[in-house]
């Protein structure tokens, strides 16, 4: 038997038996209830799980708890009331400084930050430390959302006593303090562990699958089959079959006695094997069933093998376009850009990983999960399990990040459900890394073969594009298609095709597709500019006709780092480049949506059933209310993360703020309204007017704080308004794509129920970088981000992401690829220590520039900018790369190896 442990966890004193291999952050977590700290990687790569430990900071997730006895542990909570003197400096100064966004990283981060505060100030006083200074002290931590520049900005202030109070995000103290609940977070009475066993097979038919011999294992309550009903398996991870049991342990323990015959088939991994003739097909008949990786429906579309495609193409005149090239081929045209570009698999890897929570009472479901869809989820659930859609609850409190690769009810979620009604009991399953980093999602690799002729003139003559995406079992690629929205040419042809084989299946990453197009199309365009002999910005301005972008090109001819950049050859081991590119994004919204503002014990409240996955929808609704009543946001309760409330938008496409912010004003100005007939009858008051500050009567004026304050709990429902008409100034997306798309317009309408708004979105980014060019490595020095989305609903959290998102821009550029056995399919990324996010030292200088102009047609005048301010990241730093050395990269990520060897060709 273990010996006792004693140790004191912010300031009390605390007494376990330690479990064999347990760690301090599982003391922490599941024996304690410390969720604040979090556990990420598991590997002591990510940070998250900082505690301090005797003052010093250290990972707790590898610290046997065997070595807590005797030491003195503080946790995130422990700065907090409650626990200790209140919030601490560095934790007020995350909340003014928004240093956080889904705020998984965050108590790691401040925990980390507190000890260097504490460090500086004994030995400097109220210096402020440099940006260097602070990057090196929080080097072992990792932000998957990219808030690093505020977390800089946030530590340098709070050393140097520079703190304001006024939190930029209404639930920023609750995840500086370690209070917000995340779905891994979230424990039930009686709650079991679940977890999967998985296909070790790329290509394998279940020949026989006996769970008896596992539920026998002592603690085991359910097993539940996975497999579907062709009994097949298509990939490395697939899921088979789940155990529910009294913890991890016993469950992982009675995976093992799950007795599984497999016939193992013949597999294709990857898109090169995928395609050559001959190749087992992956998907076949006539009724394919291929997951999706896209955002929107899927058409129907041929198949050739495992080739899937063309699809619903944007193609103008394509034989002229043909035509055109093939002259100009011929006759060895300088002019004629032609290149074949390559992208990787990124994966999501948010930090809180694909989790859910799963329980059945008295006939109804309630499910917390991870999610960037609960209304969504609850509808899929209520479907799935042939429930009344009253008696399924879906919550998502908080969202530890998403991306794009928590839209859909996901097999670990089906699991978690399928135990919990089996076992009678809760049941919780999340994914560890390694699960994550496989199934959990990524955005698909791609091949890019593209062509475009500039005329003699200097105008766009022809363009094409063929476009394979492999997004695994998956289908769903648009790519190509998206390379018709920026340049028109009268001659153009756009075809996308899927590329299936034996691997995971893609998802939507962040702005899907766009940020592949981009890393084609825009170092096209910049050959294209110097070949032509003409500055790329200038030649962007004359082929771009968006009049927002045409601004932003502007304000890109003006910065210093862009007319000082080399133009010149350059030598010597380190060169300095500055490249520029564009993108284009949609402007949508989510029809049939709707928002609750009312009044409850003296407080405004509103309340949707979106989520807050770290970007920032609480407060951007808390904003948008109480900016209607003069009152101030922290003032607001906010509900979100619920699918029991109003129908809310899920979060995937740029879409919430666009859908929320126009519905919560709708609903505050009904409000409004009845407050006035209310003030009639509670104040007596004659002649009453609604005004900003208030309702002015024939007495004088009532603040809306007094007015609220006194009247009876009442609320008011809004859908989301339709656009006031501006059909000259804002451009129909799919205009000229003649039936394709009309088309892909009405089945987005009627299928994803998502509407297309008048007008784009626009981004131009200039980024600077230095070349190593002895050791092939890239590091970027400063990105000028400029965008183009309308009026900002919140300005700091607008900044915050959009910098997040220049940030995973910069990862994919230069680190993110996962690796995979070419010849099994497992994924061998293992996880947070051999796939390569960014971290706090890759962070640029970012400055960012916002045209807060174009989208006046929609209420509240702005629209959501988390995709367009990712596109042309990559883009633009192989622009640079190539103005530094000459060598333009074709392939992602720009890798040492590839830029050496790219040198020396
Ligand atoms: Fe850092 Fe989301 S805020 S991971």
């Amino acid at each position: 038997m273990s010996e006792s442990v004693r140790v004191t966890v912010n300031a009390q004193p605390r007494e376990f038996e330690p479990g064999p291999d347990e760690t301090a952050v599982e003391v922490l977590r599941d024996r304690l209830g410390l969720t604040g700290t979090k556990l990420v990687c598991g590997a002591g790569v990510c940070g998250a799980c900082t505690v301090l430990l005797d003052d010093e900071p250290v990972v707790s997730c590898l610290l046997p708890a065997t070595s807590l006895d005797g030491r003195a542990v503080r946790t995130v909570e422990g700065w907090s009331e409650g626990c200790g003197p209140g919030l601490h400096p560095v934790q007020r100064a995350f909340m003014d400084f928004d240093a956080l966004q889904c705020g998984m990283c965050t108590p790691g981060f401040v925990t980390e930050g507190i000890a260097f505060y504490q460090r500086w100030s004994r030995e400097r006083g109220q210096q402020e430390p440099t940006r260097g200074e602070v990057v090196e002290a929080l080097a072992g931590h990792l932000c998957r959302c990219g808030a690093y520049p505020n977390i800089i900005a946030a530590i340098q202030a709070a050393c140097a006593g520079r703190i304001a109070a006024t939190p930029a995000r209404v639930d920023a103290e609750a995840k500086v303090s370690g209070r917000a609940v995340y779905t891994v977070d979230v424990r039930r009475e009686g709650q079991l562990e679940g977890r999967v066993l998985r296909s070790p097979h790329a290509h394998a038919r279940v020949v026989r699958l006996d769970l008896r011999a596992a539920k026998q294992v002592a603690g085991v309550h359910a097993a539940v089959e996975l497999v579907g009903v062709d009994r097949r398996v298509r990939y490395v991870g697939q899921e088979v079959a789940a155990i529910a049991a009294e913890d991890r342990v016993t469950a992982e323990r009675a995976l093992e006695a799950v007795e599984v015959e497999y016939d193992v088939l013949p597999a294709v991994i990857g898109a090169v094997s995928a395609r050559t003739p001959g190749a087992v097909e992956v998907w076949s008949g006539r009724r394919r069933q291929p997951p999706s990786s896209a955002e929107g429906p899927l058409f129907p579309t041929p198949w050739h093998g495992n080739a899937r495609g063309p699809t619903a193409s944007f193609s103008a005149r394509p034989r002229k376009a043909r035509r055109l090239i093939a002259a100009a081929r011929s006759a060895g045209d300088p002019l004629l850009v032609e290149g074949v570009w390559r992208t990787a698999a990124q994966v999501h890897t948010a930090l809180e990983p694909h989790a859910c929570v799963a329980h059945w009472a008295a006939g109804s479901l309630t499910v917390w999960v991870s999610t960037q869809a609960c209304e969504r989820i609850a509808e899929k659930l209520t479907k799935r399990f042939g429930l009344p859609r009253e008696r399924v609850t879906v919550v998502a409190e908080h969202v530890g990040g998403a991306f794009g690769a928590k839209l859909e009810l996901t097999p670990e979620t089906v699991a978690a459900v399928e135990l919990s009604r089996q076992a009678a009991a809760p049941v919780r399953v999340v994914l560890d890394r390694l699960e994550e980093m496989t199934v959990g999602g990524h955005r698909p690799a791609a091949e890019i073969q593209l062509t475009l002729l500039p005329a003699r003139s200097g105008e766009l003559s022809a363009l094409s594009v063929t476009a394979y995406g492999d997004a695994g079992v998956a289908v769903g690629s648009a790519i190509a298609g998206l390379c018709r929205l920026i340049y028109p040419t009268k001659a153009k042809e756009l075809v996308d095709f899927d590329v299936v084989n034996h691997m995971p299946p893609g998802l939507p990453f962040r702005g899907p597709g766009g940020a592949v197009a981009c890393w084609a199309l825009e170092q096209a365009v910049d050959e294209a500019a110097a070949r032509l002999g003409e500055d790329p910005i200038v030649l962007r301005r004359r082929w771009d006709p968006d009049p927002l972008r045409g601004k932003l090109y502007r304000w890109a001819e003006g910065l210093e780092a862009w007319r000082g950049r080399p133009t010149g050859g350059q030598s010597g081991r380190f060169r300095r480049g500055v490249g520029v590119a564009a993108g284009n994004w949609f402007y949508w919204y989510q029809s049939k949506c709707r928002v609750a503002v009312g009044v409850r014990d003296g407080r405004l409240t509103v309340a949707t059933a979106t989520q807050d996955m770290g970007t920032g929808s609480r407060t951007v609704l808390a904003r948008a209310v109480a900016g209607a009543f003069d009152l101030d946001p922290m003032s607001v309760r906010v509900r979100v993360g619920d699918s029991s409330l109003e129908r809310g938008p899920m979060s995937g496409g740029s879409r919430t703020t666009a859908t929320v912010v126009p519905a919560a004003l709708a609903a505050a100005h009904k409000l409004r309204e009845r407050l006035v007939r209310e003030a009639v009858t509670r104040f007596g008051v004659r002649a009453p007017v609604a005004e900003p500050a208030g309702l002015r009567h024939a007495g004088g004026l009532l603040s809306w704080a007094e007015v609220i304050t006194a009247v009876p709990d009442c609320q008011v429902v809004a859908s989301r308004p339709d656009d006031t008409d501006t059909r000259r100034h804002a451009p129909r997306p799919y205009a000229g794509a003649g039936p394709a798309g009309a088309g892909l317009d009405w089945a987005l309408r009627l299928l994803a129920g998502l509407r297309t708004g008048r007008g784009y979105t626009g981004a131009v980014h200039v980024s600077e970088v230095e070349v190593d060019t002895l050791l092939g490595r890239v590091r970027v020095l400063r990105v000028f981000g400029g965008l183009a989305v309308g009026r900002l609903a919140a300005p700091e959290l607008a900044r915050s992401q959009a910098a997040g998102s220049i940030v995973q821009g910069v990862g994919y550029a230069l680190y993110e690829q996962r690796r995979n056995d070419p010849h099994t399919g497992v994924v061998l990324s293992a996880g947070l220590e051999d796939y390569r996010i960014p971290g706090i030292g890759d962070t640029p200088e970012i400055e960012l520039h916002f045209l807060e102009e174009g989208f006046e047609h929609v209420p509240g005048g702005g629209v959501g900018l988390g995709e367009i301010s990712t596109l042309p990241v990559a883009a633009s730093i192989g622009n640079a790369v190539f103005n530094a050395t000459g060598w333009r990269p074709y392939e992602l990520p720009i890798r040492p190896d590839r830029l050496l060897e790219g040198l020396q060709s």
